[in-house]
Formats: C-alpha cells, sequence, structure tokens
C-alpha cells in the first residue's frame, strides 16, 4: 500500500477535494483507500453520501479508524496493493505531524491567491523538519494564467510542483454534493475535469514510484 497524506495549513485550499477526487482516479488503477483524520469529516460524509447511490462505487473504501496510533492502525495494511489517501485538519499540530510520518508522499494542495502562496511556507517548513517527500498541486485557478504564475511563485521551494492544476469548477461542487467523483459526472465541465484530474493522479503516480 502507498500511503498519501493531504495536508496544508491553509484552510480551504483543496485537501478534502483532492482526497477525495485523486481516491476516484485512483481506483481506476486499483484498490484505493481513504483515511478522514480531519474532525469536520468532509471526505467521509461524501463517502457516506456516495453509499446511497445505486449501486454504490466499490471504490474508494473507507479506512475506519479506532482510537490507537494511526501507524499502528495501518500497519497491517501497507502488506497489501493499492493507494491510502489520508485527508487531514487545516492546522501543523502533532496530530498532522503523524498523518506526515506515516505518508510515503505528501500532497500540499495551494489555491494561487497571495495568502495561501505565503501560508504554504509554513506547512512545507514541518514537512522538511520531519523529512518528508513533498509536493504540491495548484488547486481552484480561475485561469490557465494564474496557475503558471503560482507556479512560479511556488518554485522558490524545494519541492516539485505539478505541472498539471485543477481548474475553479462548480462541477468539483457538485459532485461532492452527490457523493460522486468528477469521473462519474456528465457533461462538458466533467469531462475537462476529468482529464485534469487522470492528468494529475499519473503525475502524483509517477512521483511515488519514482
Ligand atoms: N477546484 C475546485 N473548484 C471549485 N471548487 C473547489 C475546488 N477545490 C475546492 N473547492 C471548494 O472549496 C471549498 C474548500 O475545499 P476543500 O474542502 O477541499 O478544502 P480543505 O483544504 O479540505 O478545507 P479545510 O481546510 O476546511 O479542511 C469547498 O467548498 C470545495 O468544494
Ligand atoms: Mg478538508
Amino acid at each position: 500500500m502507498q500511503i498519501i497524506s493531504v495536508m496544508s495549513q491553509k484552510g480551504g485550499a483543496g485537501k478534502s477535494t483532492l482526497t477525495r477526487q485523486l481516491s476516484t482516479a485512483a481506483a481506476e488503477d486499483g484498490p484505493a483507500f481513504i483515511i478522514d483524520r480531519d474532525v469536520q469529516a468532509t471526505a467521509s460524509k461524501w463517502w457516506d453520501r456516495r453509499q446511497t447511490l445505486t449501486p454504490a462505487p466499490e471504490r474508494p473504501e473507507l479506512f475506519e479508524l479506532a482510537t490507537g496510533s494511526l501507524a499502528a492502525e495501518i500497519a497491517e495494511a501497507r502488506a497489501a496493493d493499492g493507494v491510502l489517501f489520508v485527508d487531514t485538519a487545516p492546522a501543523v499540530t502533532e496530530r498532522e505531524a503523524e498523518a506526515a510520518r506515516v505518508a510515503d508522499l505528501v500532497i500540499v494542495p495551494v489555491r494561487p491567491s497571495g495568502d495561501d502562496l505565503e501560508a504554504v511556507g509554513d506547512t512545507l517548513a514541518m514537512l522538511r523538519r520531519l523529512e518528508r517527500r513533498a509536493v504540491i498541486v495548484v488547486n481552484c485557478a480561475k485561469t490557465v494564467g494564474r496557475a503558471t504564475e503560482a507556479r512560479a511563485a511556488l518554485s522558490v521551494y524545494p519541492v516539485p510542483v505539478c505541472p498539471t492544476h485543477l481548474a475553479d469548477r462548480t462541477v468539483y461542487q457538485d459532485a461532492h454534493t452527490e457523493g460522486r467523483s468528477v469521473l462519474e459526472m456528465r457533461g462538458a465541465a466533467a469531462r475537462q475535469a476529468a482529464d485534469e484530474l487522470r492528468a494529475v493522479w499519473h503525475w502524483i503516480r509517477g512521483q511515488i514510484n519514482e
């Protein structure tokens, strides 16, 4: 099992969006799982809505945690095939550090706004202290130009930035309301979202296997 934690101290950067959507893209390759470590339970509430679809999609599966340490609870799962995404809260406390320590790779979503670009430094500093491999994904860009500018600004950090970004699209929000992936939605906007989502996932898969 490959373990990917999705982290950013900044609220609303897109952690739960990437967890939900990327886990469905990873599910096209094989088993996929999510763990929700945020008390807001955004990812697990989406998963609950997903179970009411007919038929309920088999993947991703929700990995429910008891109260033990994250590392201990997923130790057994490590031997199995697949990818496990860990959604985290907007913080850099010991709880998030624990999610970083178990990860083979940490995805840091960043919105292309000044405040978000500035705030990402704290998250990356924590990951550097923990000697974790991190990658950045620009999320919710209103234009290609904004995403390109953001990638240029992020190049000051010694962390790979995904060459594809996720655009600001209401289809992500609609998919979340319905418990779906954009891969399961209809229409032109969904097809564009699906293309960018698969491109991001394939790049991340390449980073893990590097
Ligand atoms: N690419 C996108 N296009 C449109 N809306 C988006 C996109 N990414 C995120 N959003 C919306 O922005 C809001 C915040 O996204 P999300 O919940 O994924 O962030 P988060 O980092 O998990 O937030 P928190 O820090 O509160 O956990 C949500 O309403 C989500 O639907
Ligand atoms: Mg969230």
